[in-house]
């Protein structure tokens, strides 16, 4: 797998070069602009899901199948760089099907009882995942709970929606159950802590918009403020302040929009670190207009039959659409985290299509083109902010200031054929030997290319037609943070 790949990394410690300095009036140069003073928001980074049990179709591969896939998803050199895992806690009484046991199978008789948790070291194949996440330096684990058990519910079943007992408008015989709610998470987090792995971000809900025969729970945006005001005191008194609250995990875009609204009108959107929305029922366009910070956290494409490509026809399964579709969602719509679906799944447990990056069978796997998409974003480190990008004709750029100085651009070529792109960093000319660049097409996979830099500071590569090329450039006087990637 990959042989192109890790044979232009074999062979290149470094391709950058002196240009001749007629580059620049070469024709059909796209110039793009990059301006550090314009700064834009946070970027948190991007990642994906193993929830329902995916995560176990990792932990069944042998060596060297289950390195290999380890290293497509999390290696920042020669994968997609991912920094974020989004774990789903479990909520079920059982494994049975694809369902995610629950730390919690039997509540007290009520909700002020003591608690009988059960942990079986598992999580259903996600904390192996996630401490093999920890060993490529992934920093970021979001927990995100679909339900919470089904005895704390209006509809005592995880599953079907019901509500949280005790949140407005839902009353329970049995009582109030938010702060039991509360705990179970709080536990879910230090049984993680205790093995290794730190939970950085918590969401308690998952599309509370749908009901579904799975685990889910329903929930407005005023019905989920009055949980975070009794969830975020209870982590800040488990001393896990650094712990940030995600909420609702909303179907779509226009429903995320409600929810902002709504939270903040209940007075929690302080107690809120992202607004977090899928892209089912409605795309993301525009921007949520909400001081938090906002990470889309699921989407894929459900429909298509399984695709490799990375352009066949535009349609939804392609790598290049899942380049626009990040790109939008970074760039055009202040996204602070794009997080995909299933980073894995088989062929067997669901339909035969593109929910997920890397196809799983027993012993083989199939890499799709939608991970090299998310590649070219590997440039951009967590702690990254978006800084000013402009200019070139049928290109679409992004820039991003990593918090080491560095200062990453991904640029997609729209046209149908092969450009010249030549990137300038305002105030800091790039030193040649300071920058270095990959791109993706449907036979590249984040290959590393040519770089040119002309005497002005301008640095340049090509980029074939419908392709996706990123730079990456270190702080000036800095050349190790590119040498070292
Ligand atoms: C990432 O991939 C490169 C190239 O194959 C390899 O040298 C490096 O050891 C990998 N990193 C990790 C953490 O495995
Ligand atoms: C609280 O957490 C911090 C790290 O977040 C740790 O350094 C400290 O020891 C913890 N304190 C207690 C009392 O557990
Ligand atoms: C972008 O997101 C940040 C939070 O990350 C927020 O402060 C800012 O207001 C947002 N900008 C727009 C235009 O929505
Ligand atoms: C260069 O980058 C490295 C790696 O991020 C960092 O540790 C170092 O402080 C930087 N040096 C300068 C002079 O910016």
């Amino acid at each position: 797998m990959h042989l192109s790949h890790l044979a232009a990394l074999a062979a290149a410690p470094l391709l950058a070069s002196a240009a001749p300095s007629s580059l620049e009036t070469r024709q059909s140069v796209q110039k793009v602009t990059v301006n550090p003073a314009t700064k834009y928001q946070p970027i948190d980074g991007f990642g994906f899901s193993a929830a329902f049990q995916r995560a176990n179709l990792i932990v069944n591969l042998k060596e060297p199948k289950q390195s290999e896939v380890l290293n497509l998803l999390f290696n920042t050199t020669s994968g997609a760089g991912f920094s974020i895992v989004r774990n789903g806690i479990g909520s079920s009484k059982d494994s049975q099907k694809d369902y995610m046991n629950t730390i919690l199978p039997t509540c007290p008789s009520s909700p002020s009882g003591t608690p009988d948790y059960k942990w079986d070291g598992k999580d259903s194949g996600q904390l192996f995942l996630s401490q093999k996440a920890v060993s490529f330096g992934v920093k970021q684990f979001y927990a995100n709970a679909w339900s919470a058990p089904g005895c704390m519910k209006t509809n005592n079943n995880d599953a079907n929606g019901g509500s949280l007992c005790g949140v407005s408008g839902a009353s329970c015989k049995s009582g109030d159950w938010k702060q039991a709610y509360a705990n179970y998470l709080v536990k879910y987090i230090q049984l993680y802590a205790e093995s290794g792995v730190t939970v950085t971000h918590l969401g308690f809900l998952n599309e509370p918009d749908f009901s579904t025969s799975y685990a889910s729970m329903l929930s407005s945006g005023t019905q989920a403020a009055e949980f975070i005001k009794v969830l975020r005191p209870t982590l800040d008194k488990a001393n896990l302040t650094s712990v940030g609250i995600n909420c609702c995990e909303a179907t779509g875009w226009s429903v995320a929009n409600q929810h902002a609204s709504q939270i903040n009108s209940a007075g929690a959107l302080g107690m809120v670190y992202a607004i977090t929305s899928h892209e089912y029922t409605s795309r993301i366009s525009g921007t949520l207009g909400t001081k938090a910070r906002v990470w889309q956290t699921e989407y894929s494409d459900l429909n298509g039959g399984w695709s490799t490509a990375w352009y066949s026809n535009g349609g939804s399964g392609d790598g290049f659409t899942w380049a626009n579709t990040v790109f939008n969602g970074i760039v055009n719509s202040n996204l602070s985290a794009y997080i995909f679906w299933e980073g894995v799944q088989d062929r067997a447990t669901n339909n035969n299509n593109n929910e997920k990056l890397i196809l799983v069978d027993g012993q083989t796997y199939q890499v799709s083109k939608r991970l090299w998409a998310f590649a070219q974003f590997r440039v951009v480190r967590p702690g990254a902010v978006r800084i000013g990008a402009s200019g070139g004709s049928n290109l679409k750029s992004g820039a991003f200031l990593n918090a080491d100085g560095s200062v990453a651009v991904v640029i997609i070529n729209s046209a149908t054929s092969t450009q010249t792109v030549g990137i300038s960093v305002t105030g800091a000319p790039v030193a040649s030997g300071d920058v270095r660049a990959w791109y993706t097409d449907n036979t590249h996979d984040a290959s590393e290319t040519t770089v040119t830099v002309g005497t002005d500071g301008t640095a340049s590569a090509s980029v074939p037609g419908r392709g996706m090329v990123s730079f990456l450039v270190a702080a000036p006087g800095n050349g190790t943070v590119v040498k070292g990637l």
